[in-house]
């Protein structure tokens, strides 16, 4: 009755429902105290203050004519303000026109893909990746190819990537800070993939957009810098959005900005606001566009994700689990004692800690953890870890 692929995908139902889902069920049993749920990405720390007084003052200006439809692409005043923040990070100064207002990142990828693709052209991905994207690409009409990373840095693997790429790819997606690694890229490594799509289009006679997800943005750590996409590659576009950086995730909003260097720029543009409007999106929504436009430079308090990487990290590590050390995002990726991360994962949930199976993120014998929880959480679950790893005959 309903579709064939809608119903297939359903059967690949997200890990990190699943063991969400098992974390209710838990907690039902247990008490909340007693089940520690590293499970879910969804920001733990309400908005900061700054926003908070934002939307009250909006709310009560009484401004005429908000509530109303507007341009597909936003509000302009908003647009400029966003505009002047990523020309600033940046230092390639970008018009207005250039930025699209969206339904959070999700949005703007969508808005992206529907945008490029073609029935049967290729998006490339890095494992692990966000299991959405596989969606959105397929949403559109796209296939997805999957590249590797190298397993010691989790950095994108270049002789794969470049294997990956034929005559019928569009678009590469990339996502630094990482979900689910927490791994922000290096300037080689963007140079190094800039240089392989170049040679590629010439191959090819093609051009390869870069769709950099960048939701994560803030959200690092030990003064890593993160090297800017508009630097490396010419035809890219920026997807980001407030959810983590402002903990708005409820509230979808975010935007795309396009590199002033795009090809085909205005076709690109008008290309944009009409897949915005077409997917139903209509516009971005419009209290939260005025919120974003007077907090477009705040952020949440990163030192509050900082300690809490610190603490879980320090406590798997002196347990013997290996893992990257991530510099950015709220994740950890470590590797799984056994092969089988899904039975690695069954048998963690036993000692009530609830994680997500690499294989959720193409990338099995690993898994991961959010540490977008409370402090007390990660303390009480120490044990439960060292009971985990005694299991396991870890570090003996
Ligand atoms: C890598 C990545 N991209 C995109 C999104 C979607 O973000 P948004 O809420 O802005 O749509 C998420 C959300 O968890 C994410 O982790």
């Amino acid at each position: 009755m309903i579709s064939r692929k809608v119903e297939e995908n359903l059967g690949k139902s997200s890990w990190i429902r699943k063991m969400f889902e098992e974390g209710a069920k838990l907690k039902a049993i247990h008490g909340d105290d007693k089940v520690y749920d590293f499970s879910i990405g969804n920001p733990y720390f309400e908005p900061p203050q700054a926003v908070v007084e934002n939307l009250k003052a909006i709310v009560n200006d009484d401004i005429k004519g908000l509530h109303r439809y507007m341009a597909n692409a936003g509000f302009q005043e908003v647009r400029e303000k966003v505009a002047a923040a990523v020309s600033e990070s940046t230092k390639h100064p970008i018009p207005f026109n250039n930025v699209v207002m969206t339904v959070g990142a999700a949005g703007a990828l969508n808005v992206c893909l529907k945008t490029l693709l073609n029935p049967g052209e290729e998006v490339v991905l890095f494992a692990p990746y966000f299991v959405e994207y596989i969606f959105y690409i397929q949403n559109h009409g796209g296939e997805s190819v999957i590249a590797q990373t190298d397993k010691k840095t989790f950095e994108p693997d270049m002789e794969s990537f470049a294997d990956s790429i034929t005559s019928k790819t569009k678009a590469v997606i990339i996502n630094s800070p990482n979900n689910p690694t927490g791994v922000i890229y290096s300037p080689e490594t963007l140079q190094k993939m800039a240089t392989i799509i170049k040679e590629k289009e010439a191959q090819f006679g093609t051009t390869i957009f870069v769709l950099s997800d960048e939701p994560y943005s803030v959200i690092r750590y030990d003064n890593v810098e993160i090297p800017h996409v508009f630097d490396y590659f010419d035809n890219v576009i920026i997807a980001n959005s407030f959810s983590k950086s402002l903990g708005l995730a409820g509230e979808r909003i975010g935007y795309l900005a396009v590199s002033g260097k795009s090809k085909n720029l205005e076709l690109l543009m008008n290309g944009i606001v009409f897949a915005n409007r077409t997917l139903g999106f209509v516009n971005a929504p419009a209290i939260f566009q005025k919120v974003i436009g007077d907090s477009v430079n705040d952020t949440v308090d990163v030192n509050l994700y900082l300690e809490r990487r610190d603490l879980l990290y320090n406590h798997l590590a002196s347990l013997g689990f290996e893992c990257v050390k991530p510099q950015g995002a709220f994740y950890l990726f470590p590797k799984a004692p056994i092969e089988d991360d899904i039975e690695f994962v069954m048998k963690a949930k036993e000692f009530n800690l609830l994680l997500v199976p690499g294989t959720g993120f193409g990338c099995p014998g690993y898994f991961r953890l959010s540490y977008c929880i409370g402090i007390d959480t990660i303390e009480n679950s120490k044990e439960a870890w060292t009971k985990l790893a005694d299991y396991y005959n870890m570090n003996k």
